[in-house]
């Protein structure tokens, strides 16, 4: 943090990381708010840095935005979106020149969600530039206060905005959770499910033929949503006894219905697509057999692409790397493998 007060340049920066769900956030009602609760936990490699550079002035907010030292336009309108909806919580952002810049650590298009990432980096980042303008509006709520910034630029950003695992959504399992913010519940997770491993199968690189935005709108009239909405309910009270007694089969039973499930509502939606390529299923099928076999905790989830998450606890990697690399890396493009965990600090 920095102010210069003759340029009257104020300087924010933060970092964010991506988040993995394992219970899906699939669809929408109001202004960003899910149909059901989901549950995810960060990454800890998978990683946003933000710069903001912001310049006072009378004039209609203005904003520029870089991605990894280039100007990138066709991220500007997602950011005006955000900054016009945030306006009443950080008053700054009516007027001035707004510059933000921002990197990933983890490759485009791999299959981890960077708007996650980069909403969150962006939201801590504005609130600090308004703490700098005017300290007295220091809030001591502002951990929800960013997370639902950050959800009314993404909705599953506001898992990102603070580490490990983080239930966003009404619950009736937890009397503390909103539709408009994330809650940590590190405190109810058991040891087994602090050292998880996420490796990400990069099946295919590249942009995805349905956005996320347009798959949450086909559930609005979707034929299953009313089913889709209690079985999310359902796996948020399953996965919540899971993670709460140790159980990973238990976990790997939601984690894996989830996953499928997901794909199974963009297939029977209107129109119908899907996003999983003929290798993401000859994986499944690869990682089933194996863990089956060994009697492994190992199992897997699939956001909206065809890339596969392997979700493990990390004292298995000695037996489920050696596969990963024999067996999974050949269906991957490019063989490209990413090895991330989860982060909990
Ligand atoms: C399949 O948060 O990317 O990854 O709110 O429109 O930005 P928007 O959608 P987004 O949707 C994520 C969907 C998902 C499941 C999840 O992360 O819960």
């Amino acid at each position: 943090m920095e102010v210069s007060e003759h340029i009257k340049i104020i300087k924010a920066t933060a970092s964010a990381p991506s988040n993995i769900a394992i219970v899906k956030y699939w669809g929408k009602k109001g202004v960003q708010e899910p149909v059901n609760p989901s549950i995810s936990f960060t990454l800890s490699k998978s990683v946003t840095n933000t710069t903001i550079s912001y310049q006072p002035s009378e004039d209609k907010l203005d904003i520029r935005f870089l991605f990894e030292g280039k100007s990138k336009d066709s991220f500007v309108p997602k950011l005006q979106q955000l900054t016009s909806r945030i306006s009443a919580f950080l008053p700054f952002l009516e007027k001035g020149q707004l510059i933000i810049e921002s990197s990933n650590t983890f490759p485009h298009s791999s299959g981890i969600a960077s708007s996650a990432s980069s909403m969150a980096a962006i939201s801590k980042a504005l609130f600090d530039v308004q703490i700098q303008l005017s300290p007295e509006c220091l809030r001591d709520n502002k951990d929800q206060l960013i997370s639902e910034m950050a959800r009314l630029g993404s909705g599953s950003a506001c898992r990102s905005t603070q580490k490990g695992w983080v239930l966003w959504g009404q619950s009736a399992e937890i009397a503390s959770a909103s539709d408009k913010f994330g809650i940590g519940i590190n405190q109810q997770v058991h040891g087994n499910f602090m050292s998880l491993q996420d490796t990400i199968l990069v099946i295919r690189k590249g942009a995805k033929s349905v956005s996320s935005t347009v798959g949450h709108q086909l559930m609005d009239n979707h034929p299953y949503r009313e089913g889709r909405i209690h079985q999310a309910n359902k796996n948020i009270k399953k996965l919540l006894q899971a993670l709460n007694s140790g159980d990973f089969a238990m976990f790997a039973e939601v984690c894996e219905e989830e996953a499928l499930s997901l794909h199974g509502l963009m297939m029977s939606s209107s129109p119908a697509y899907t996003l999983l390529a003929p290798e993401s299923l000859r994986a499944i099928k690869r990682i089933k057999k194996f863990r089956d076999h060994h009697h492994l905790p190992l199992t897997f989830t699939i956001d909206a692409g065809p890339n596969i998450h392997l979700i493990y606890p990390k004292a298995q990697s000695k037996i489920i790397v050696p596969f990963i690399e024999e067996h999974l890396k050949p269906l991957c493009e490019n063989e490209e493998v990413i090895y991330d965990e989860i982060s909990i600090k």
